[in-house]
């Protein structure tokens, strides 16, 4: 296959990737036999950062780590195919928004394993409200956290009922204040599309609850309805008791750019590896956007390591409909229709 037959196809793995708010801010170049290495083929992920939230994300971060999500499906995309990919994060100083670069030329079939994840990219969604009681499989947390680990980011579990309890306050106090902010609620309603709307990007109204399901201690979602009532009707009417699911912290050591990227390639992993033992996965970043939340998170609940999201683990039949551009919207073939950037 050429390098775009094989682009294309990574490419449409890639974009069902998770992104904040469903920004999906990112771009993707085929290119040719990389000079440093005859005989290999190429495909670049850059940030598109036309997409960053302004207001909610000034230094790139959820960018930086949305698509290192998106580098995790390329490299199990290749995998997929048989290629042994060989990624470079941010490998040119000079150009900060090329995320990486990841080549390819030798063979190796994948594993079962490999092959297992890449089968939950398209099935996976982000889970909003609460859980089932039903217990976590045995030995998936050790397997989330050793996912964390291969990408150089953390995964630290709050178990303790106190610290569990100072994070749901934190995601708490951070929602409410969000929901102060004008400026931000600006921003988020420009990625909170109307039912019925033909939007390829945003946050959709058939991805989370129309009632916000409180758990105890209770980690509020962000208000994508902004007060219209949009979202899907619950399931059953039952009360059944609905749980917080297992509380989490996803760090790194050092909170440059390349540990965003890690950290999102971390991300991907293990929401992939939850789904792949059919549990879901919820994600909180609203603390995580006001630095002083987010400086308390760091020196109180995670001995120091850098903060990047709140995660609630557990088992929940999904019902959520996402939405993704169109793989052609986002992947530049040299001399093709879009292949200068910067006309975009
Ligand atoms: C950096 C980052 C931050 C996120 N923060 C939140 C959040 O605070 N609340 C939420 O419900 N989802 C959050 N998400 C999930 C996205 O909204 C979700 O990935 C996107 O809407 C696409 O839906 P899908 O994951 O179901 O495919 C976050 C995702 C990323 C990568």
């Amino acid at each position: 296959m050429t390098a775009e037959q094989i682009a294309r196809y990574v490419v449409a793995e890639a974009v069902w990737a998770p992104s904040v708010n469903n920004t999906q801010p990112w771009r993707f170049v085929t290119g040719g036999e990389p000079a440093s290495q005859p005989g290999s083929q190429q495909i670049s992920l850059h940030a598109d950062t036309g997409r960053r939230l302004a207001v909610a994300d000034p230094d790139g971060r959820e960018l930086m780590i949305s698509c290192g999500a998106a580098l995790f499906n390329v490299r199990l995309a290749l995998r997929s195919m048989g290629y042994v990919p060989e990624t470079s994060v941010l490998p040119d100083p000079g150009q900060p928004t090329l995320v990486a670069r990841v080549t390819w030329r030798e063979r190796a079939v994948s594993d079962e394993f490999e092959r297992r994840l890449f089968s939950q990219i398209r099935k996976r969604r982000t889970h909003r409200g609460a859980f089932d009681p039903e217990p976590l499989p045995p030995d998936l947390l050790a397997a989330l956290r050793g996912s964390a680990a291969r990408d150089g980011a953390a995964l630290r579990i709050v178990a303790d009922d106190g610290r569990r309890a100072a994070l749901a306050a934190a995601v708490e106090t951070a929602e409410h204040q969000l929901r102060q902010d004008g400026e931000r609620l600006r921003e988020l309603a420009r990625w909170t599309p109307a039912p019925g709307c033909a939007c390829r990007d945003g946050v959709p109204p058939t991805s989370y609850p129309a009632r916000a399901e409180h758990t105890d201690p209770d980690f509020p979602g962000r208000d994508f309805a902004r007060g219209h009532g949009w979202g899907m009707p619950p399931l059953s009417s039952a009360t059944s008791i609905r749980a917080a699911g297992v509380a989490g912290l996803l760090t790194t050591i050092a909170d440059r750019p390349a540990d965003w990227v890690n950290a999102g390639q971390a991300l991907q992993r293990i929401l992939l590896t939850a789904s792949a033992s059919g549990a879901a996965v919820a994600l909180h970043s609203q603390p995580l956007e006001l630095p002083w939340l987010r400086e308390f998170i760091r020196t109180q609940l995670s001995d120091g390591a850098y903060p990047h999201l709140v995660l609630r683990i557990g088992m929940v039949i999904q019902m959520a409909v996402s939405v993704r551009r169109d793989p052609g919207d986002v992947l530049f073939v040299p001399g093709g229709d879009h292949a200068d950037l910067s006309r975009r």
